[in-house]
């Protein structure tokens, strides 16, 4: 029988363990969860400080390390969940959205393993992969919520209406705000990535640079962050260039507030217009400290429960994958040994 026809007569578990592999930037992560919410392990090997001299993820050094990290970040994710390979019910593996050569090795290597294992392989989208971190930490979270994506290369307001039906209320119309942080951290002199460096120095500083306001005048959930990034630049830049004085903590603490303000304004926007009672935050800036104060205060006012991953599951990690992996098992959602990596997929 071919491994087409084995899958397809595959019995649906409810309580599948699923093997989830995730390597589209500079994370080789790899991950066991059952039933779509239990965390049996999770290992992440990080190939961060190899890109840290150049200040930003180099490629080809990203495929590099997927390489060597992969079979040992499996095999760990196994043993730490202790059991075999022969207990998984399926693969889930991230195809998209990253680096092409980076994807290609998960993409790889989870096909090969789902075909020798004769078991289902489950494609998934890294940017749903974020926004289903949230199943992991409260396991009676259910549809319908508000979730603000923030990560590295999205950044948007989602109204998600059932485990599969996203509806993108706004995103951002050129930079994400993790982008615009690791690029503001760069002309502060802050290493790679930017976002904690500026977490840490914002600490030190007031709020006392004036930033441009974002889309000043438009109605709706998008956001922009070009206009906010060049104004931090150009007022780092003008000081310098004059030989003037300037704090650097304030200008990290006043960029953050500029940045993260508008996330927490447009989620609470969302849940007043729709009604609904839950907000969630998926992607690597959900991690940063402000956002989730702030976003605790206006939901602890509100009366609106907030889901915030714990946040070593809000930037990269497999085990969101296997969250996300877990509802397009239940729908049957197999790819076949063509499954290619793609460099950009959709968000909804
Ligand atoms: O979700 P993620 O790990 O990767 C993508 O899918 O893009 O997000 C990475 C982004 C980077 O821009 C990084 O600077 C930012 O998340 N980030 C943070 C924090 N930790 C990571 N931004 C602000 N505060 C943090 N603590
Ligand atoms: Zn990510």
């Amino acid at each position: 029988m071919s491994y087409l026809d084995k899958i397809k007569n595959t019995a649906i578990k409810e309580d599948a363990v699923i093997l989830a592999i995730e390597s589209s930037c500079d994370e080789t992560a790899a991950s066991v969860v059952k039933g779509g919410r239990e965390v049996l392990s999770s290992v992440i090997i990080s190939s961060m400080t190899e890109h840290i001299p150049f200040g930003g993820v180099v490629p080809e050094i990203a495929s590099r390390a997927h390489t060597q990290a992969i079979s040992i970040a499996v095999e760990r994710a196994i043993s730490d969940a202790k059991i075999t390979l022969n207990d998984l019910d399926a693969i889930a593996v991230t195809y998209g959205a990253g680096l092409l050569g980076a994807l290609l090795v998960g993409v790889a290597y989870a096909k090969s393993l789902a075909f020798s294992l004769g078991i289902p392989l489950v494609p998934v989208s890294h940017i749903r992969g974020h926004l289903s971190a949230s199943y992991l930490c409260d396991k009676d979270l259910k549809p319908p919520f508000i979730s603000i994506l923030a990560s590295g290369g999205h950044t948007a307001i989602i109204a998600v209406e059932d485990y599969y039906k996203y509806n993108i209320l706004g995103q951002t119309l050129d930079d994400a705000v993790g982008e615009a942080l690791d690029k503001v951290a760069r002309v502060l002199g802050l290493k790679y990535p930017g976002g904690p460096h500026i977490e840490k120095l914002a600490k030190e500083g007031q709020n006392n640079v004036k930033l441009p306001p974002m889309l000043k005048g438009k109605k709706g959930y998008d956001f922009s962050y070009s206009g906010l990034k060049t104004a931090v630049i150009n007022y780092v830049h003008t000081n310098e260039m004059a030989g003037r004085e300037y704090s650097k903590a304030d200008v990290a603490h006043s960029f953050q507030c500029s940045a993260i303000d508008v996330l927490v304004k447009n989620g609470v926007k969302a849940i007043e217009e729709y009604g609904y009672k839950t907000l969630t935050v998926g992607g690597g800036v959900g991690a940063n400290g402000y956002l989730r104060d702030s976003l605790k205060k206006v939901c602890d006012k509100m009366g609106v429960k907030l889901v915030l991953p714990e946040k070593v599951y809000c930037t990269d990690n497999a085990a969101m994958i296997g969250a996300e992996g877990y509802l397009q098992y239940l729908k049957g959602n197999f790819a076949d040994l063509e499954l290619n990596a793609k460099a950009s997929v959709k968000l909804d």
